[in-house]
């Protein structure tokens, strides 16, 4: 036994857990994504996969999305960035929906499946399900030679490396990565991109392992916010455009990890509900980076300040209006709208690992919850 306990010493890397060690290495993780797939200096984005299948995608009516978790969250962002970029129709589905409701399926839809373990039964059952419809399946795994890389017609790994911790952190990162190149290759054989703003795309996200190293700086910052709010019984979580589903995945870390309860909310539809919690014990934590809707975000945020809410601002570098807002904030490096995802992501996902450690919590293996959930 104490052999064991080494052994899982030496593999969380002096880290206190796997989590940890796994949010740290996303900078590394999504540079392994990219490897031999975005060459900058050609222009080109180079995915077998994709390629291969290219017709199919040109032709498609439409995407179908499924997954489950937060592979769910990374398909809502790739929503965004899939009708934005190369203007093709999606649907993101929770797989466990999509399998039981006679979802109509044609032969010209694309499905893609996103699963960082390759063995969730629901995806996979979704998967068999739009295959017996005649779709194209495409597959986004993590784990090589998986049940789901091996059912779909083709794919892409992620590259991220085993992903120990339950809660899920490079895997997202890297999901959205893949989906990100993806969207970018489409968009550049649809001409739906000017050539100018492609280019700008490949420098970004190249330069994305950078920024995320700069924002996992933040993280003795954000652990004295964990410790002033690690306390609360409930958390609000709020996101607009392409930070909507990154307000979903900020809660859902938290609520798995802390088990305290969090919502994430569409900021304008806070008024439709959330808005009647809102009161001095109530944490919400906005991201409000400068480039989507910002304005709007700080309106929301003026609203939850008047009725007392506690605000925590998720803002770009150098941001002074929700800086004075805000009972705190939290910066990360400016980027595109459409790559802010892989940033914004970063402190909330170190929030909850620090508010859940200070509770005491098992951060690696929450109660009740499995890293691959093979059974409906
Ligand atoms: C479980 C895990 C989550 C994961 C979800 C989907 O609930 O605890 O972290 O997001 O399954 O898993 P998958 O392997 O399909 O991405």
């Amino acid at each position: 036994q104490k052999l064991q306990l080494n052994l899982e010493e030496i593999e969380k890397g002096g880290y206190d857990h796997f989590m940890l060690k796994e949010i740290y290495e996303q900078p590394k993780a999504i540079t392994d994504t990219y490897r031999g797939r975005l060459l900058r200096d050609q222009a080109i984005i180079k995915m077998s996969g994709v390629e291969d299948n290219m017709k199919k995608f040109l032709n498609a009516n439409r995407i179908i999305i499924v997954a489950c978790g937060t592979s769910w969250h990374a398909g809502l962002v790739a929503e965004y960035i899939f009708e934005d970029l190369a203007r093709i129709p999606v649907e993101v589905e929770y797989a466990s929906e999509f399998r039981y409701r006679n979802p109509v399926i044609r032969e010209d839809d694309v499905l893609i499946a996103i699963s960082q373990s390759g063995e969730t039964a629901d995806t996979l059952a979704a998967i068999k399900l739009a295959k017996s419809k005649g779709a194209f399946v495409f597959g986004i795994c993590n784990v090589v030679g998986s049940s789901i890389a091996r059912e779909t017609h083709a794919g892409a790994y992620t590259h991220a490396g085993p992903e120990i911790g339950v809660a899920s952190t490079k895997a997202f990162t890297t999901q959205i990565t893949v989906l990100t190149l993806m969207a970018l290759r489409l968009a550049r054989a649809k001409g739906t991109i000017t050539s100018s703003d492609y280019h700008r795309h490949l420098l970004e996200l190249e330069m994305i392992p950078d920024k995320v190293k700069k924002a996992l700086k933040s993280d003795n910052h954000i652990k004295i916010i964990a410790d002033i709010y690690k306390d609360a019984t409930n958390c609000l979580y709020l996101g607009r455009g392409y930070n909507f589903p990154v307000a979903l995945e900020g809660a859902l870390k938290l609520k798995e990890i802390s088990y305290i309860h969090a919502e994430g909310y569409p900021a304008a539809e806070m008024k439709h509900g959330p808005i009647a919690l809102i009161d001095e014990n109530m944490p919400v934590i906005v991201i409000a980076t400068k480039k989507g809707h910002y304005e709007k975000v700080v309106s929301n945020i003026q609203e939850i300040k008047s009725r007392k809410g506690k605000i925590i601002g998720i803002v770009t570098q150098g941001d002074e209006q929700v800086r004075e807002l805000a009972d705190h904030v939290i910066e990360v490096p400016e980027t595109l709208e459409s790559l802010s995802p892989l940033l914004t992501t970063i402190p909330l996902q170190l929030l909850s690992y620090h508010i859940a450690v200070m509770l005491g919590k098992n951060v690696d293996q929450p109660r009740n919850l499995a890293k691959s959930v093979t059974v409906e």
